[in-house]
């Protein structure tokens, strides 16, 4: 089998992981969310008090970068991987508001970078992997055989996240969810370590007005033209 790697970057909320997983399942893939590991990384600096809102010890999390180990089990009824933190599965607690609101000044330190970086270089190791995220073009896999960016208006994005949260149970309001999609985008996009970009060869694709079927299926079609060309 003729197996690729597919990388797809994009803001905040723009379905990245939506789509990755559709494919996996449908390609026999393996899906590698990474930013779910940012996340399992910001969730242990909260819970060593590392970071609140107006603190954030880096070096006393630098230090205890060798005691975090993170890694994803198959949850064989929900079809996907959940992330393990120390062995604990973190999934629900990472997609919480709160976590958004730190991680990507996590995210920011390129200690964390380095560390999660390595891993997911060896994770895709194989190929037949989509991996999601802002750096997995550019940095995580630059040779990587299709490589889409996604984006949408901040405003359908927030309603897409604001739903979600809601749909979880957590109380949010629609302006806070706003404010976190833009204040993540500023910060992920301006920082000075892999910071979000478009890779030259990506190919974007802007999903404010398709569904989630129009959008598998245009993306898949780019799959098999890509894994075509190839023969
Ligand atoms: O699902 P959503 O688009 O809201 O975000 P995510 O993929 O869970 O990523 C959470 C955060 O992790 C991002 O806002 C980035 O700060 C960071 N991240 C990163 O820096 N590099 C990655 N490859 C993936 C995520």
């Amino acid at each position: 089998m003729n197996k690729i790697t597919i990388a797809i970057d994009g803001f905040s909320s723009t379905g990245k992981s939506t789509v990755a997983k559709q494919l996996a399942k449908h390609l026999g893939y393996v899906y590698v969310d990474s930013g779910a590991m940012y996340r399992a990384i910001t969730f242990y600096a909260m819970q060593q008090s590392f970071i609140n809102r107006n603190s954030f010890n880096k070096e006393a999390l630098i230090n205890d970068l060798p005691k975090i180990k993170i890694n994803f089990k198959l949850n064989k009824t929900l079809g996907f991987a959940e992330v393990y933190l120390n062995g604990e599965n973190i999934e629900k607690q990472i997609r919480t508001l709160e976590v958004s609101s730190f991680v990507s000044k996590v995210a920011a330190v390129s200690e964390v970078r380095k560390k999660l970086v390595e891993q997911q270089q060896e994770m895709g190791e194989g190929k037949g992997v989509v991996m999601d995220g802002r750096d997995i073009g550019t940095v995580v896999f630059p040779e990587a055989e299709l490589k889409l960016f996604m984006t949408a208006s901040a405003e359908k994005r927030a309603i897409r996240r604001y739903e979600e949260l809601i749909e979880r149970g957590d109380k949010v309001s629609y302006e806070d969810v706003l404010k976190n999609v833009q204040e993540r985008d500023y910060i992920d996009s301006n920082r000075e370590d892999s910071p979000l970009e478009k890779a030259k060869e990506a190919i974007e694709i802007d999903n404010s007005d398709m569904t989630l079927e129009e959008q598998f299926n245009k993306i898949l079609e780019l799959v098999k033209m890509t894994i075509e060309d190839r023969k």
